[in-house]
C-alpha cells in the first residue's frame, strides 16, 4: 500500500516549535518515501489522505482552538483514516506529576476529539525563544513508530 499522509497543525508562532517539529516529521517521512503534506487548519483542502497527523501547541493550559474545531468539524470525513495527534508544549520539562497532568490535561482534548480514528498520541517539547533541537530524535523515533503500527495494521 502507498500511504498518503497529511500533517495538519496550527501555531501561533510561524518560526516557533510546532513549525520545526513539523518540519522534522516530513523529512523523516521523505527518508521514508512517504507522500506526506503539512498543512495549517485553515489550508486543509482534500481529505484525499490514508493518515492524518494533527497537531497543535498549548498556549495558557489548552490546545489550539483551532485545532480541536478541525478534529470536531470533519470527525465523519475522519471517521475512515487513521488519525494521531500531538501536542507541543512545556510543562513535560518540569517531572513527573507535570507529565501526568500533560497527558490527563492537554492531550485529553485531542484524542477525545479524534476518537475512534485515533492510533497514536505524543508530546513534545517545545521552546520559547531558543530550538531545542534535542527533541529531534524523539520526534523521529514517534514518527517512525507510527509508521510501523499502521504498516502492522494493514
Ligand atoms: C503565550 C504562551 C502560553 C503558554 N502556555 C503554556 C501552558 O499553559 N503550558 C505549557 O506547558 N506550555 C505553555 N507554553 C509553552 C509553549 O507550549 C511552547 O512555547 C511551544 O513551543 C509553543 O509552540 P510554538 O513554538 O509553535 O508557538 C506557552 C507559551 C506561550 C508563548
Amino acid at each position: 500500500m502507498k500511504m498518503k499522509i497529511c500533517i495538519v497543525y496550527d501555531t501561533k508562532r510561524q518560526r516557533g516549535a510546532t513549525v520545526h517539529i513539523v518540519q522534522w516529521m516530513l523529512e523523516e517521512l521523505k527518508k521514508m518515501s512517504i507522500n506526506a503534506d503539512a498543512k495549517r487548519v485553515d489550508e486543509v483542502d482534500s481529505f484525499d489522505y490514508d493518515v492524518f497527523i494533527v497537531g497543535s501547541p498549548i498556549y495558557y493550559e489548552k490546545p489550539m482552538k483551532s485545532v480541536v474545531d478541525f478534529l470536531q468539524k470533519n470527525k465523519d470525513k475522519l471517521s475512515s483514516k487513521k488519525v494521531a495527534v500531538f501536542i507541543v508544549c512545556l510543562a513535560t520539562s518540569l517531572g513527573k506529576l507535570a507529565s501526568w497532568y500533560v497527558k490527563r490535561r492537554y492531550l485529553k482534548l485531542l484524542e477525545k476529539s479524534a476518537g475512534r480514528s485515533l492510533v497514536k498520541s505524543g508530546v513534545f517539547k517545545g521552546w520559547i525563544r531558543k530550538p531545542n533541537y534535542s527533541e529531534r530524535e524523539r520526534v523521529i523515533k514517534w514518527i517512525r513508530k507510527l509508521i510501523s503500527s499502521i504498516y502492522a495494521r494493514n
